[in-house]
């Protein structure tokens, strides 16, 4: 089967669950998932033996998304860094820190968002004993958006927030230049808004403490934008 495109998505492929990118339901009641949506809880067990691109053969294993399945916004980040590819969750590394102080300061609790990845399993180039950060190819990215439609399908999120280009990508299935567009909602064809902010690892990377402050600023404005939108 053929799905949208327009968008980018290709063919579905032939396993059991076609992606759920189709009839979502109205956003107004917020009821029940659509009856092809697979629980988070299946998705995640079918996603453990996942060989839709290369990565899983040197990653520890799939980290795949965490939150309530009502959830109303899902947050997606780029790939696990090196302490999510170990402990299987997502976003509990530096920048997964950097994270969490900032929704709290910017009053979204995150037990109540579904937090996950375009990409599920840790892309590196060994240095000695460390293992570096390599981004995700756009065939990575393709491959993975098979879980990402999914997760989406089945949770059904009013907003859905892209940290960084990756998940931009992933989420709007083409290029989106982060800086010039952040604190932007882009709506998809199928009505699902997506906030444009940056990544979070991006704060850590700068050095010059004023700098870094300002940027955290920054970051921590769009979460509050995030909030207002949450509330909308
Ligand atoms: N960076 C991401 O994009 N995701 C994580 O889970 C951790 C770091």
């Amino acid at each position: 089967m053929q799905h949208r495109s327009g968008r980018g998505w290709t063919m579905a492929g032939t396993t059991p669950h076609e992606p759920a990118i189709s009839g979502r339901r109205a956003r107004a009641g917020h009821a029940e998932p659509p009856d092809d949506a697979v629980p988070i809880a299946e998705l995640r067990d079918e996603a453990t033996g996942c060989r839709r691109c290369p990565l899983w053969r040197n990653a520890t294993q799939t980290v795949f998304g965490e939150g309530p399945e009502d959830a109303e916004v899902i947050f997606v980040g780029e790939q696990p860094g090196d302490q999510e590819d170990r402990a299987g969750k997502p976003f509990v590394g530096p920048a997964g820190r950097m994270f969490d102080a900032t929704l709290e300061d910017a009053d979204v609790d995150r037990r109540k968002i579904y937090v996950t990845n375009a990409v599920k399993h840790f892309k590196f180039e060994p240095r000695g004993k460390r293992r570096i950060h390599s981004k995700p190819n756009a065939g990575e990215v393709q491959a993975c958006r098979w879980w990402l439609d999914k997760e989406i399908g089945r949770i059904e999120p009013r907003l859905a927030v892209a940290l960084g280009s990756t998940a931009a990508q992933s989420l709007l299935g083409k290029a989106v230049p982060v800086l010039k567009r952040r604190g932007e909602v882009i709506e998809r064809d199928d009505g699902l808004r997506v906030f444009i902010t940056i990544h979070p690892s991006l704060i850590l990377r700068i050095r010059e403490p004023e700098d870094k402050d300002a940027e955290r600023e920054r970051f921590l404005n769009d979460m509050r934008k995030v909030k207002r939108l949450m509330a909308e």
